[in-house]
């Protein structure tokens, strides 16, 4: 196995559950989790990881049954970290929990203002080919967001709107990927952002895939080299990202995505630079 320089956060799943409704995805799934099943694909998916990346860990806490979703702990770049604000009551418990792990290992932790929604690296991501953040608002983050991100992070960000209820973070609905390509959803954006997306990323570059996969999160994909890690993928999906050049590896997710979430976000990269 080819290990990559990769870094990713993720949390064991101790006291994950399903404790609260904040998305569509949570319907009819209160205290529907089967604990020992979600311990194993949380650990099933830490392995395909560990064998290509180091992965680093953050204490769980109960009361904090959704801090398994590391990727919206907040937005990291180099030695800088912007703390997420989570929009509902229920994730704000683990802000602190989340600043103290990065300011433990000397990162610059900056705050966004109370008053300005921003969940990290669920709606705020980093294009891979160019020098540029795509940041989600509509759902969770706020467009206000925009700019105290361009202002640490010297980035240009580009708003992307979403619209579709099921795809409440950017990264249920688009992953930019190593080789410079876009996997994405176009339903989940409005047209201006669509718009946006098609004039931004060349057609050659750009893997729009379908609703089956998309309802099976395989935006929410981990990319770590040439491997694309997912909770399940159509044939179709994995050819179309063989062509690309990428090997696709399926780790079962289910109790995850009762909560709304997938492999992408049970993690979050470290080695943003
Ligand atoms: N239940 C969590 C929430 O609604 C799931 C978060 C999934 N994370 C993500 N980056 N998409 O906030």
């Amino acid at each position: 196995m080819k290990k990559t320089p990769h870094l990713f956060l993720m949390c064991p799943p101790e006291y994950f559950d399903v404790s609260y409704i904040i998305n569509p995805w949570m319907h009819g799934n209160m205290r529907k989790i089967d604990n020992a099943l979600a311990k194993q694909q949380w650990r099933a998916l830490y392995d395909i990881l560990c064998d290509r990346a180091t992965v680093r860990l953050v204490n769980p806490q109960p009361g904090s049954p959704d801090m398994v979703f590391t990727a919206n702990a907040g937005l990291l770049r180099g030695k800088h970290f912007l703390l997420s604000r989570f929009r509902y009551p229920e994730r704000q418990y683990e802000e602190p929990y989340f600043a103290d792990w990065f300011m433990d290992r000397g990162y610059e932790v900056t705050y966004m203002p109370r008053d300005v929604p921003f969940e990290g690296a669920g709606d705020a991501l980093f294009d891979r080919k160019d020098d540029r953040l795509w940041l989600a608002h509509g759902h969770r983050s706020v467009l206000a967001a925009r700019e105290d991100i361009r202002r640490l992070f010297k980035v240009d960000v580009v708003p992307l709107q979403l619209v579709d209820q099921r795809f409440y973070h950017l990264d249920t609905c688009f992953c930019p990927l190593s080789r410079g390509h876009l996997l994405y959803y176009p339903p989940a954006f409005d047209p201006a952002s669509r718009k946006r997306i098609e004039e931004l990323v060349p057609a050659a570059r750009r893997i729009a895939i379908e609703e089956e996969d998309a309802l099976q999160f395989a935006c929410n994909a981990v990319n770590a080299g040439d491997t694309v890690v997912v909770n399940r993928a159509s044939r179709a999906f994995v050819e179309a990202l063989a062509r690309a050049g990428y090997e696709v590896v399926q780790s079962p997710l289910s109790e995850f995505m009762k909560a709304g979430g997938s492999a992408k976000c049970l993690t979050l990269r470290l080695d943003e630079n």
